[in-house]
């Protein structure tokens, strides 16, 4: 913007005021005003004009502009070109193919505009399309299965007709004698936007339930059906629920966590996606029960292309009375809306969720106190996984032994993984726990593509273990993943071949935590740019025995002395690699 352009400034005017100048929405404010140009950025004068009105310091502002992946304080493209480097596309070698092809037809390497202004080239971390892998995102449409003719296509139709519109599909039906469908059970029943067709297929029975048993109840049946938090941290929800409610506070706030920055995993996508009334219905039983009136969906920037569907569930609930005032005649009230995330995989971790909504960089803070005591805005604040928010909207109404009558008994129930990698059949499933990882990547991912063999398996995202071949008769539940080093977590399953290099892999693990650390705390900040050299030495086969040592140091500092659980868990993937794959560590020392 430059000053003297009356539009824009009426513009920026106009988002200022949908947001009443309030700081707490800068991160929204500033994802809105980038868009006002063609350049995709905001420029100085319009961080002036920001701080001014919103009477906060140019440096706040500064702050979260850097801090966001998706904010620039520099002149863009009018097309941003996503390039993903993390740990699936990784294993289709994305970051030299795809981008050799762009190369070749934009002339443009990452961090470079095309001189016509038209294309912005960045790589980037996963933004959630991992089973569609050879991929890139260009401003909010996804661009899958490439091949180099596709990618040219796509180019050369955005250049001449400046149309790029290819959506996630929604994904071909993937149900197998294996799979169940309790969670998804109205995938491919409705198209997500219609609440009568969701009404018809029993949707707010579940809410309906709750009120009549009451809110103690209704989290004890929850706690009976044995539901853990799908999120990675994997906490009983009734507990969790009925701690929400013993929380006092003026205001108390549900957060539906849809930020899915875990690499390899893409189930929230296909929930919110297929059935975003279902998210919906099980925040709503998440207030009634903890006693919060107002919530908030946090979804991440890299799936704005399904905010306006989310939006439209959100309105005809408004219109149909399942949210706002004395829904369905009951004494509770219920206001809900959606909030951008800014491309920051941290901002998924409690408190720096809670710093995101308020308009900051999002960084964790210093427990206690806890999230659900003095979280957004300082008040309560319940944080729920779209998967556990459906899961629970999924049984209440028939009761906990919807749940029980299917699992083990430590694992009751079914969990919705994404899995992707060399397998035939990428996706989403819904699978009973109990299965063994040779059934659901052979099975029902249609086992490896090519006949390639499996090398290894990254279970529960990038923050998840990493093993071998030998484990794949390894059943998945939480008790047994625990015994092997490793956690259900996101629910994430990346399968690399025997033709893929572990150390390479192990090293985008890497890169990806070093690339989202916030950089609050020294383990996480610093062991990373270690980590980073002691990983370059295995590669380029320099290591000695006093590497190995230092990578051990390393990551124990990372797992007991990080803030968050993003340097903790990032210990899980280079422990559990050192412990598999020890050999072929060690063919790398000299
Ligand atoms: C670095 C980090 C990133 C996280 N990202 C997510 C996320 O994208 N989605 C999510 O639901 N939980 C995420 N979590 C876990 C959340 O902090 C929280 O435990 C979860 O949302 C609670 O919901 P649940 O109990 O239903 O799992 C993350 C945790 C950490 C430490
Ligand atoms: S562990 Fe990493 S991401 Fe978490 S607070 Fe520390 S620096 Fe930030
Ligand atoms: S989109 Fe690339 S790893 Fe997920």
């Amino acid at each position: 913007m430059s000053p003297s352009d009356d539009n824009t400034i009426k513009t920026l005017n106009e988002i200022l005021e949908k947001y009443h100048r309030d700081s707490n929405e800068l991160l929204q404010i500033l994802l809105e005003a980038q868009t006002i140009t063609e350049k995709n950025y905001i420029s100085e004068e319009m961080i002036d004009r920001i701080a001014e009105e919103l009477k906060i310091s140019k440096a706040r502002v500064n702050s979260v502009i850097t801090f966001y992946d998706a904010l620039s304080d520099k002149p863009r493209g009018k097309y941003i070109i996503n390039l993903c480097q993390s740990t699936t596309c990784s294993l289709w070698d994305n970051k030299r193919v795809v981008l050799d092809w762009i190369i070749k037809e934009l002339g443009i390497h990452p961090g470079e505009t095309t001189e016509d202004q038209l294309f912005t080239l960045n790589t980037v971390s996963c933004f959630g399309a991992c089973d569609i892998s050879p991929n890139v995102r260009i401003n909010h449409s996804v661009f899958g299965h490439l091949t180099e003719e596709k990618m040219k296509a796509i180019l050369s139709g955005i250049r001449n007709s400046e149309k790029s519109n290819e959506l996630l599909k929604i994904q071909p039906d993937r149900s197998h004698k294996k799979t169940v469908s309790i969670i998804t059970s109205n995938f491919g029943k409705y198209d997500g936007y219609n609440i009568e067709e969701y009404i018809h297929l029993r949707g707010f029975e579940s809410f309906r339930k709750a009120l009549d048993m009451g809110y103690e109840a209704a989290a004890n049946e929850i706690t009976q059906a044995g539901i853990k938090g799908r999120g990675g941290a994997e906490y009983p929800a009734g507990i969790k629920l009925l701690q929400s409610r013993e929380a006092i506070g003026e205001r108390k706030f549900v957060v539906c966590n849809a930020d899915e920055g875990e690499p390899g995993t893409f189930k929230d996508r296909e929930l919110l996606k297929n059935d975003p009334y279902k998210v919906i219905e099980g925040m709503l039983i998440a207030s009634y029960i903890a006693d919060a009136r107002e919530g908030i969906i946090y979804l991440r920037e890299e799936y704005s292309w399904l905010r306006s569907k989310i939006q439209h569930a959100i309105d005809c609930c408004y219109e149909k009375g399942y949210l706002g005032k004395g829904i369905g005649n009951s004494a509770h009230d219920f206001e809900l809306r959606i909030f951008s995330g800014g491309g920051s995989y941290v901002c998924g971790e409690g408190f720096a969720l809670c710093e995101s909504l308020e308009g900051k960089p999002g960084k964790p803070r210093i427990k206690p106190p806890f999230v659900k005591q003095a979280g957004y805005l300082q008040y309560p604040t319940l944080i729920m996984n779209v998967e556990t928010l459906s899961a629970v909207a999924s049984f209440l109404k028939d009761g906990s032994q919807v749940f029980t009558s299917i699992g083990t008994p430590d694992s009751p129930g079914s969990k919705v993984i994404s899995i992707s990698g060399k397998v035939a059949r990428p996706g989403v499933y819904e699978i009973p726990f109990g299965l063994t990882l040779q059934e659901i990547i052979k099975d029902i991912a249609g086992g490896m593509m090519d006949g390639e063999g499996v090398g290894f398996i990254q279970v529960g995202g990038a923050s998840g273990g990493i093993i071998p071949n030998s484990l794949l008769d390894t059943v998945y539940d939480y008790k047994t993943f625990k015994k092997i080093g490793t956690s259900v977590g996101s629910g994430a399953l990346v399968v690399g071949s025997h033709k893929n290099n572990i150390l390479d892999y192990l090293r985008v693990v890497q890169e990806f935590f070093a690339h989202e650390s916030c950089g609050k705390c020294t383990p996480c900040r610093e062991g990373n740019v270690q980590l980073h050299h002691l990983l370059e030495r295995f590669s380029k086969g320099i290591a000695t025995e006093v590497d190995i040592e230092r990578y051990r140091a390393i990551v124990n500092a990372l797992e007991f002395t990080s803030l968050c659980g993003s340097g903790k868990t990032e210990a899980v993937p280079l422990k559990t690699a050192l412990l598999y794959f020890k050999d072929i560590f060690m063919e790398k020392m000299i």
